[in-house]
């Protein structure tokens, strides 16, 4: 289970992967509440084998593998080594779950094996989704299931939102990229998850909107919290691009105005953010 190439390999095993694991304490706060109701979606019982598509460091194959069991298996696979080293490192010897370092779009999988195919917004990466996600059934068994979350737009997400619009006037407004362009955001388009789903042979398609308000930065105190809510929005995910090769005055003013932007939204000892997704579901057919 070794095939992979691409741009995405390159990102995840480079940038994008160091800054994931750097941060995953913190991701897995923010994206929880997410990943935990994509799982009721997928309603995994005891026996069942589940394949977590894109796992990251492995916090949804962990609460699958919990949900399925001894006599169940979970079955990570991530195209990031650093991800899926971490994701072993995190897993209890115990645990009915390996990991691999695969590409799930054309790695050679188990053909029909698996209940369930999972992923906690690790689908929207593909280069060319059909063929991916029809390989990818091919290792469900007939009736299996899918369930996943993937983000809805960029305009429905205030943790991108928020501080695009602070940079505003401060940065170069950045290339309108592609919206179907290999990306976090590139299921945004619930009628374009619909037609990829449809094209790769599933049936039962059902995609509904699930809102959240998240943790985008936690600390000791308000102020704590809404520094590490710039520090992540600066170090991870898409705005890091812009600024990356930014010179220092510009992140510095760039931090200022993305901090104040925080300043105004709720939390304590966090920075709570609205974030936008869909919960997908659909089926193998028999
Ligand atoms: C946004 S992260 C989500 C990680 C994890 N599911 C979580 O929720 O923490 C997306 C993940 O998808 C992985 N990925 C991207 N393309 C992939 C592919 N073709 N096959 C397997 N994993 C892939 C990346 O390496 C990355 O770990």
């Amino acid at each position: 289970m070794t095939e992979q190439s691409g741009a995405q390999v390159e990102d995840w095993n480079d940038q994008s992967g160091e800054r994931w694991v750097a941060h995953q304490v913190r991701l897995d706060a923010m994206l929880a509440m997410f990943g935990q109701t994509a799982i009721e979606a997928a309603a995994p019982v005891t026996g069942e084998r589940v394949l977590d598509v894109g796992c990251g460091a492995g916090a949804s194959s962990r609460a699958l593998a919990t949900l399925v069991g001894p006599r169940g298996q979970v079955l990570g696979v991530d195209i990031s080594e650093s991800l899926i080293g971490r994701a072993r490192a995190l897993a209890a010897q115990d645990m009915p779950v390996v990991f691999a370092v695969a590409d799930a779009s054309k790695a050679e999988l188990p053909e029909g094996a698996f209940d369930i195919l999972f992923s906690r917004f690790g689908v929207m990466f593909f280069d060319d989704p059909a063929p991916a996600f029809s390989h990818m059934r091919g290792a469900l068994r007939p009736g299996g299931r899918v369930a996943f979350v993937c983000w809805r737009s960029i305009a429905e997400n205030d943790w991108v939102r928020l501080p695009m619009g602070a940079m505003k006037g401060i940065i170069q407004p950045m290339t309108p990229r592609d919206p179907e362009a290999p990306g976090p955001f590139s299921f945004g388009d619930r009628g374009r998850v619909a037609r990829i789903l449809l094209a790769a042979g599933f049936t039962d398609i059902a995609i509904e909107p699930f809102d959240t308000s998240v943790p985008f930065g936690k600390g000791p105190t308000r102020d704590a919290a809404i520094d590490d809510a710039v520090e992540m929005t600066l170090e991870v995910g898409p705005l890091s691009r812009a600024l990356a090769d930014q010179p220092d005055d510009i992140r510095a003013r760039a931090s200022a105005a993305v901090r104040a932007a925080f300043a105004d939204r709720p939390g304590e000892r966090s920075v709570m953010i609205n974030g936008a997704a869909w919960i997908v579901t659909a089926r193998n057919p028999v």
